[in-house]
């Protein structure tokens, strides 16, 4: 698949199972993402990889956050909670570790990180594995980001949900670009007097 079909075919799977992407899949994946659009060259992303039974230790881990932040959660959200993580065979945590930049705000880091993300996606794609991207409040509770070894200052921009498409993404509804795309001729002068 070349370049601009895995841009423009990518899709959210509606189901992924096992084989997860492999290690020289994932190794792409990673090269793939640390060729984001970096300002500064903070490299400011960081990626943990979630796999086999740690995926059940991730999903007591959201139980048992999702309690602490809702002591009144019932009992059916807790199991939800816990079975996220057994959606896929892989896990890609991706956040961005912020830094003081006098040149580059954080917004700008975790864009960075954010295009990142899209580029394991879509090498994912281009592999013939698939993926699909969440957050929730999950993603920025701080006891969540410690457990998984970040630092409760990094932002987590997205856990990425990969594996082998099961069930394939429902057809995109591209935008009309006439909507969302306009050519800049000049200034608008204004009609009012
Ligand atoms: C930063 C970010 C966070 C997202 N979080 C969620 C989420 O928590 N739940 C969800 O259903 N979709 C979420 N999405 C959207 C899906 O990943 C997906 O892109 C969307 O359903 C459209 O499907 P498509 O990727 O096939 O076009 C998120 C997308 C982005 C960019």
């Amino acid at each position: 698949m070349d370049a601009l079909e895995a841009l423009t075919t990518r899709a959210s799977p509606l189901q992924l199972a096992d084989p997860p992407p492999d290690s020289a899949a994932l190794d792409a994946m990673l090269r793939a993402a640390v060729r984001a659009p970096d300002h500064g060259r903070l490299h400011p992303w960081r990626f943990v990889v979630i796999r086999d039974a740690a995926r059940s230790a991730l999903g007591d881990v959201l139980a048992t956050t999702l309690k602490a932040r809702d002591p009144n959660a019932p009992e059916a959200a807790l199991a939800k909670e816990r079975a996220k993580p057994l959606r896929a065979p892989l896990i890609v945590v991706v956040a961005a570790r912020l830094r003081e930049h006098k040149n580059v705000p954080a917004i700008e880091q975790i864009i960075s990180a954010g295009a990142a993300a899209q580029n394991i996606l879509v090498a994912a794609h281009a592999q013939g594995f698939g993926g699909f991207w969440r957050t929730g409040p999950a993603a920025y509770d701080g006891d969540v980001k410690t457990a998984r070894g970040l630092d409760a200052q990094d932002s987590i921009v997205g856990f990425l949900y990969l594996g082998t498409p099961a069930v394939a993404a429902p057809p995109a509804i591209p935008p009309d670009l006439a909507e969302i795309v306009t050519e800049w001729t000049g200034p608008v002068h204004s009609t009012h007097p």
